[in-house]
């Protein structure tokens, strides 16, 4: 079984527009966590302008009430985000190389350039007892060195499994991503896998089970409007009738 740890960027994104807190990022979490997913990710960036730095906090004091539930922050580590992650120490902190203004994470760490910087940071969040988890592009040939600069886990970034899933490319692709995740296996790590999945590519993914979270938000919140606009354009036909 691999975990699911739901993304609520999205949450805070739709929340930020309207400058109150509806949707309330807390209660959403709540639910998330009732249904039986086993965390809830957010990945606060300089500008706030999704997750905040705040949610960090109120998500740390919710996850109190679901003692096997976790927190994930992912972010780039800069100094705020730095503080802000070991003053809340969530269970689990996935270390992305994304610039303050990118849209989204688009890349993974190139380890032989970043060592030096990342290998204090990793040690620093590891004695507060947070597991460290590094994004990386799907290449075998890297995740020894993972290992070596001190990660727990590392997060296979999966936009080119997901731009080719039902492609003619697939096999091959998916392929490749069977090798990374058994090479940090073979390195001994754990793997985690995120960006792009949706409720059509996740399973193929993770069924060989190499994969221990899969943490999910774009898709997953698209595919809530989805699964739910029915029934809410016929309540409010109803209503006004
Ligand atoms: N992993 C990382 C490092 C991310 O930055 C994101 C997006 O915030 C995700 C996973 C989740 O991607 P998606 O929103 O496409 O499900």
């Amino acid at each position: 079984m691999t975990h699911l740890s739901v993304n609520l960027n999205k949450i805070g994104l739709l929340r930020n527009s309207r400058g109150r807190d509806y949707p309330n990022m807390i209660q959403m979490a709540e639910r998330t966590l009732q249904l039986g997913a086993f965390g809830v990710t957010i990945h606060p960036r300089p500008d706030q302008r999704h997750a905040t730095y705040q949610d960090a906090h109120d998500l740390k004091a919710l996850l109190k009430a679901y003692p096997q539930a976790e927190l994930n922050i992912e972010g780039f580590p800069d100094a705020q985000f730095l503080n802000v992650v070991l003053e809340v120490e969530p269970h689990q902190c996935t270390l992305v190389p994304d610039d303050p203004n990118q849209l989204t994470s688009d890349h993974g760490w190139n380890l032989s350039r970043d060592q030096d910087a990342l290998r204090p940071v990793i040690a620093k969040l590891k004695q507060k007892g947070i597991r460290v988890v590094l994004f990386m592009d799907p290449v075998a040939e890297n995740m020894a060195l993972a290992k070596e600069v001190g990660a727990d886990r590392v997060e296979l970034y999966t936009e080119a499994y997901a731009n080719a899933f039902g492609t003619d490319q697939a096999e091959e692709v998916l392929a490749n991503y069977q090798q990374a995740a058994q090479a940090a296996l073979t390195a001994g790590l754990e793997v985690n896998a995120g960006h792009d999945l949706d409720l059509q590519n996740v399973a193929a993914l993770c069924d060989p089970g190499h994969i221990t979270e899969v943490s999910i938000g774009h898709a997953l919140t698209v595919e809530a409007l989805d699964l739910g606009w029915d029934q809410v354009i016929k309540a409010y036909l109803e209503k006004l009738a």
